[in-house]
């Protein structure tokens, strides 16, 4: 070996016990600049290169050069170790024990919409559906197009959508109007069998005592190949029976439009409004509009990319605000947003009860 690649052994070994060796991540960063910074001891042999003949240039070159690499990569993996280690360091000094109970007057509840979310996957959950989700900024094609809205037809501003300004493009983007675009989007993604459920936000321009700009759907769909209209009416009694807490109800079917099924229907549920400002469900002579729901339409399965003669389905979608009221008795529903902390102390639920099918969801 000649003195010069001793030289460069000595050189590497020693910066790299030092950087080892660094206690924070300053330390490592002065360890750069005295190895590889413009006046580094690294980039100073570099320099040299230059006077080397052609010879001892083609051996030194590689050489400086694995030895830049290698003292570099030393070097990011020290800060990585350091940093990964303070952060340990930094959670562990901040740790809070949860099980604290909280200040008098400062314990949180949970939000009447989240409590009925919650009860709805466990309710739809038992029975087989998977959760999906979608944005709340949709396409057009997601949320009317592929829904067998034609183009310029005035549903979709019966809809009383928020549109975003066009694009370069012409495309306008819109505060999804219904959680039916999830539909679109589970069956572009994956095969039938499908079997979801979706919850979410969504939007329209609407404000009075049962409306609000921005409330809540949950959607269900079924893709496969054999499912009928007897099915998803006995899959939604199932649910009324879980969700209301009732042995026994009677619903009623209602023919009804949607473009994004065929048939369509609105069910409705018996319940008794005889006593003012009480409203009973399952028995009496009233009847209760809950959700609409349907056949998916066959040019809604083709536009997903499935075949309308193999497969078909039905999808359901009621307003989970509307749920909410109906069950803890809420009479204005903008009060849900109005963030009044004594209203949520009211109607809010314990953050220790989860719902679960086994101990009643309410
Ligand atoms: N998307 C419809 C609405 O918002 C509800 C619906 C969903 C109807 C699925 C049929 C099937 O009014």
């Amino acid at each position: 070996m000649d003195t010069q690649t001793t030289d460069l052994a000595a050189l590497e070994s020693d910066f790299s016990a030092r950087i080892a060796a660094a206690a924070d991540e300053a330390a490592v960063e002065a360890l750069r600049v005295e190895a590889l910074g413009k006046q580094g001891a690294v980039s100073g042999l570099m320099k040299t290169l230059g006077s080397m003949s052609p010879d001892q240039r083609q051996v030194m070159g590689p050489k400086l050069n694995g030895l830049k690499d290698r003292l570099g990569e030393a070097l990011t993996v020290r800060k990585a170790q350091l940093a990964e280690a303070a952060l340990d360091a930094r959670l562990m000094a901040e740790t809070m024990d949860v099980s604290l109970p909280p200040r008098p007057g400062r314990a949180g509840s949970i939000h009447p919409i989240s409590m009925v979310m919650e009860e709805l996957s466990a309710i739809f959950g038992q029975m087989g559906f998977a959760l999906e989700e979608g944005p709340d900024i949709e396409t057009d094609f997601n949320n009317f197009t592929a829904l067998n809205f034609p183009p310029e037809h005035p549903a979709r501003d019966m809809h009383d959508t928020f549109f975003f300004h066009p694009n370069a493009k012409g495309d306008r983007k819109v505060l999804r109007t219904h959680t039916s675009p999830v539909q679109v989007r589970t069956m572009l993604k994956q095969k039938p069998p499908i079997r979801m459920i979706c919850m979410g936000r969504t939007y329209r321009c609407d404000s009075d005592a049962t409306h609000t700009p921005m409330f809540h759907q949950i959607e269900g769909l079924v893709i496969d190949e054999t499912t009928t209209m007897a099915d998803l009416k006995g899959v939604l009694m199932a649910f009324i029976r879980a969700y209301f807490e009732v042995d026994d109800v009677e619903v009623r079917f209602r023919p009804h439009h949607f473009p994004f099924t065929e048939p369509s229907a609105e069910m409705d549920v018996r319940c008794d409004r005889s006593v003012p400002g009480q409203l009973k469900i399952g028995a009496g002579n009233d009847w209760l509009e809950i959700l609409g729901c349907g056949m998916v339409h066959p040019n809604v399965i083709r536009a997903c990319g499935l075949d309308p003669d193999k497969h078909q389905g039905y999808a359901f979608g009621m307003g989970v605000d509307r749920l909410a009221m109906l069950k803890y008795g809420i009479p204005d529903l903008r009060d849900m947003f109005a963030a009044d902390t004594r209203w949520l102390k009211h109607y809010g639920f314990s953050p220790f009860l989860s719902p679960g099918l086994a101990a009643g969801v309410g």
